[in-house]
């Protein structure tokens, strides 16, 4: 079975042609691994790229999110058949329940059970969470059982490195996916990486995902420009010193981008 590429595309605020462009120019110059979630709301676009392509599907690792909202018995399943429909595609790689269940009605238990259900189907190859805390985690492999949960798709980035939840992954084999690793485009302005990326010839975006790489984390990030997804692709040239990782290290303030009204308490 393919494992996960570790840089991946992002499809979050990307819609209609945009979503489609982005996919299909991703496609092309390389990218082989999707991320989008119901709530996207471009899972049909994503579906069309992915079938222009032509690109094997063995070839392809596919993640999308079930949205809070379908957490409840009746709506899981029905709500992942609805995203294979809209991707045209038989199975997702990775299935994720995009946030936990912010309310009371619905347990924990009952929709970890639905996720387990969606992989035993076949309707996923692999099973993990989004916006866990360490308690959710811990709560959700005393559910799941040890070595379920793929990955913990997480806010990470320079500024926001979220150390806690990443070595409670790391206890528990659990991938650490970054999410907004770009900051949604701050890094590029931050003047320890500029010097960082100069010095290599390089842009802050590539060092970034250098740092993410060294650190063992999975990038997603987006891009809407041809020019920048293939130099983010091509990050694997720049090859960072310890001293230059431990300045990266340094650039956490632990402030989030993500933080809806439903969010859990964060660790
Ligand atoms: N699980 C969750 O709850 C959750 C939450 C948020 C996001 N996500 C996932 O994480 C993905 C990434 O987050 P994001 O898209 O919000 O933010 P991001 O990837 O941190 O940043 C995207 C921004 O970076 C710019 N960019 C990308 N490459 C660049 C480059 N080489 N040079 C200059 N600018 C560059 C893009 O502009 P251009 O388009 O101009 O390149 C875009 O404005 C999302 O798309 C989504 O799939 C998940």
């Amino acid at each position: 079975m393919k494992d996960m590429p570790q840089l991946g595309i992002g499809t979050f605020r990307l819609e209609g042609d945009v979503a489609r462009d982005a996919v299909t120019n991703a496609l092309d110059v390389g990218f082989r691994h999707i991320d989008t979630a119901q709530i996207y709301g471009n899972e049909a676009q994503v579906g069309d790229a992915i079938q222009t392509s032509g690109i094997a599907r063995s070839d392809l690792f596919v993640t999308t999110k079930v949205w809070y909202e379908s957490l409840g018995d009746d709506h899981f399943i029905p709500s992942v058949h609805e995203s294979l429909a809209k991707l045209k595609l038989e199975y997702v790689d990775l299935l994720l329940v995009h946030w936990p269940y912010p309310g009371t009605d619905i347990a924990l238990e009952a929709y970890l059970t639905q996720l387990a259900e969606a992989k035993k189907l076949g309707l996923a190859r692999h099973i993990g969470v989004s916006n866990f805390t360490i308690d959710l985690m811990d709560k959700a492999e005393a559910i799941l059982g040890k070595g379920e949960l793929y990955t913990n798709q997480i806010e990470l980035h320079p500024f926001m490195q979220n150390q806690q939840v990443v070595k409670a992954c790391r206890d528990k084999g659990i991938r650490v996916t970054a999410y907004m690793p770009f900051a949604v485009g701050d890094v590029m302005k931050d003047d320890t990486l500029k010097q960082i990326a100069d010095a290599h010839g390089a842009t802050p975006a590539q060092v970034v995902l250098s740092w993410m790489e060294k650190r063992h984390y999975y990038a997603i990030p987006s891009s809407t420009s041809r020019q920048h997804l293939s130099e983010n692709l091509a990050y694997g040239g720049v090859q960072l010193s310890d001293e230059e990782l431990l300045r990266i290290d340094g650039l956490d303030n632990g402030k989030r981008i993500v933080n809806p009204d439903f969010a859990p308490q964060w660790d």
